[in-house]
């Protein structure tokens, strides 16, 4: 294997930031399974055709991540996939070389790969794409069937979340000039500013997905703050697990425009601000119902 230097970008870090080695089959769920599928080309070539060009080749695998090309004809640009970091990339690399062993590629398949279908629809999902009104650096998250949302790895914040389906990926990868998915569905839920404030300084830390549901880390001043998604039991609506590092009392806004009843285990909520003893904020669960 050739040397490579380290890529040293934050977000690449950040993104792939993880305590383990990373797990090649969740990247590559997270981070590419919405554009490679085993056997046929949707978007992007099938991991068959990929295992053709880049068997014992992990460098250049790696390389056309990072800086993809533009290489056949009709097809869209791969977006550089420089977040996942090299480490990562490697295992992604290793478990595509896995999966693919034998598989011979069939003939390409009309149709959108986010469209559910049997085989396709996985909930609860996280995937890395381009979405509307949020940094490049943003993940939709479909809780399940109904509930959805976009958090912004860039800025540390939910961006909104909405009901009906999850994302339409035609825009994104037909290159009809617009790279960002489509939503399908009803935006019920938009915050604003962070509830941490508007000016707070932040720092995305990283994020693990376990049993398809994220956790995200980031940093609001010297605060260390985890923070965790899962479905409500009934209705439309989601649950935020928070725990807060933090000296200091806690004070969170939600503004009462932003479209949901919100409802905590910890604290005081009034007026849409939300106070915590920092006891209380080592561990608070904040449910949001959308009317
Ligand atoms: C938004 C869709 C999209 C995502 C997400 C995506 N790719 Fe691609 N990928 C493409 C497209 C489109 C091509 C073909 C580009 C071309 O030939 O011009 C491609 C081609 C490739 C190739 C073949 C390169 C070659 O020499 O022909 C590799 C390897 C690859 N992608 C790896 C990855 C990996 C690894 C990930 C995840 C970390 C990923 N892709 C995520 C769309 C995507």
């Amino acid at each position: 294997m050739l040397p490579m230097k380290p890529i040293f970008l934050t977000l690449a870090a950040a993104l792939s930031v993880s305590s383990a080695a990373p797990d090649g089959k969740q990247l590559f769920t997270t981070n590419c399974s919405a554009c490679h599928m085993l056997d046929q080309m949707v978007v992007g070539p099938s991991l068959a055709e990929i295992r053709s060009l880049y068997d014992g080749k992990a460098d250049e695998f790696v390389k056309w991540s990072i800086a993809p090309q533009k290489k056949r004809p009709g097809a869209i640009e791969m977006p550089s996939m420089v977040h996942v970091g090299e480490e990562g990339l490697r295992a992604i690399y290793a478990h595509v070389m896995e999966v693919s062993k034998g598989v011979v590629a069939k003939k390409q398949e009309k149709g959108d790969p986010f469209a559910a279908s049997p085989t396709r629809t996985v909930r609860p999902q996280v995937q890395r794409i381009f979405m509307p009104n949020a940094s490049p650096a943003s993940i939709a998250l479909a809780l399940d069937d109904t509930n959805s949302l976009c958090w912004d790895a860039g800025t540390c914040r939910l961006r909104y979340a909405w009901t009906g389906g999850f994302i339409d990926g035609f825009p994104y990868w037909q290159g009809n000039g617009s790279s960002l998915a489509k939503i399908t569905g009803t935006v019920k839920y938009t915050e604003v500013a962070s509830p941490f404030g508007k000016g707070a300084a932040v720092k995305f830390l990283g994020y693990n997905v376990k049993g398809g549901l994220p956790t995200f880390r980031y940093k609001v001043g010297e605060q260390m703050v985890t923070e965790a998604y899962s479905p409500v039991s009934e209705g439309e609506g989601f649950v935020r697990s928070f725990a807060v590092v933090t000296k200091a009392p806690l004070v969170l806004d939600f503004p009462a425009e932003s479209g949901a009843a919100i409802t905590t285990d910890k604290g005081k909520l009034e007026g849409g601000k939300l106070t915590l003893t920092p006891a209380e904020a080592a561990a608070f669960i904040l449910t949001f119902s959308l009317k």
